[in-house]
């Protein structure tokens, strides 16, 4: 896989690109790339963003920059960007990022992701050079890098090398192989901590006993995790 990230800012990702699951997905010949749109503005003075027209608070940035930056990057007219890849834009207000989305981003070639600042992006781009928008909550960032880091981190570690037992990613929180539940939880030694104990049957050796612990704790966490987004009157 070959995920593109544009961003004012390539330097918040040295930090990212040191992470354990990061460099194993490089190492195995995935590749994680950085454009800054100040290298590629037309304008002078590497300005990329601009008032917003109509007034009110705050920078957008500019429709010809990102379009610059897309064009050099890629060779074509951005336009036809997204007939070939996922070209997907960083705002609060798009589509969650879920496990679902992630499994989908994991299983693509290439993906590109926009970083926007100040007050995002100037519509048009969004409107002629992006496949879809992607938030990582309902709450507002600064800026689209820590979210495109999130991107990144949930779809590297599904890539097969990425983590250390090829099994992590399959049977973990929110995983077709726990039903969409959050995982079960996890006990180590000590076995006994201030009288908390751990649960006898992880102790017990017994594998299909403790399979059918983990599927029923990891059913009994996502109950309750329904009954607390949505409490029953009264
Ligand atoms: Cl993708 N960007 C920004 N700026 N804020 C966010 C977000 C993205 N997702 C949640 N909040």
């Amino acid at each position: 896989m070959e995920i593109d990230v544009f961003t004012l800012f390539p330097d918040a990702f040295d930090w990212f690109e040191r992470q354990r699951h990061v460099a194993n997905a490089i190492a195995h010949g995935h590749r994680l790339g950085y454009v800054n749109y100040r290298d590629h503005t037309p304008l002078g003075a590497g300005q990329v963003d601009d008032t917003p027209f109509g007034g009110g608070a705050g920078m957008v940035l500019r429709v010809d920059v990102v379009e610059a930056a897309l064009r050099e990057r890629y060779g074509v007219d951005p336009i036809e960007l997204p007939a070939t890849r996922r070209v997907i834009a960083l705002t609060p207000g798009g589509r969650l990022l879920d496990d679902a989305l992630v499994d989908e981003l994991a299983a693509e070639d290439a993906l590109t992701l926009l970083s926007g600042r100040y007050e995002g992006f100037d519509q048009r781009v969004l409107d002629h050079f992006t496949s879809e928008e992607v938030s990582i909550g309902r709450y507002v960032l600064a800026g689209g890098e820590l979210a495109a880091m999130v991107v990144c981190d949930a779809v590297l570690r599904k890539l097969p090398g990425a983590l250390g037992h090829e099994h992590s990613a399959l049977e973990e929180s929110f995983s077709k192989a726990l039903e969409g539940a959050p995982e079960y939880p996890h006990y180590t030694r000590p076995s006994d901590f201030r009288g908390w104990t751990v649960p006898e049957v992880l102790l017990s050796g017994h594998h299909g006993r403790i399979r059918d612990w983990r599927v029923a704790q990891s059913r009994e966490r996502a109950a309750r995790a329904a009954r607390a987004a949505d409490p029953p009157p009264g």
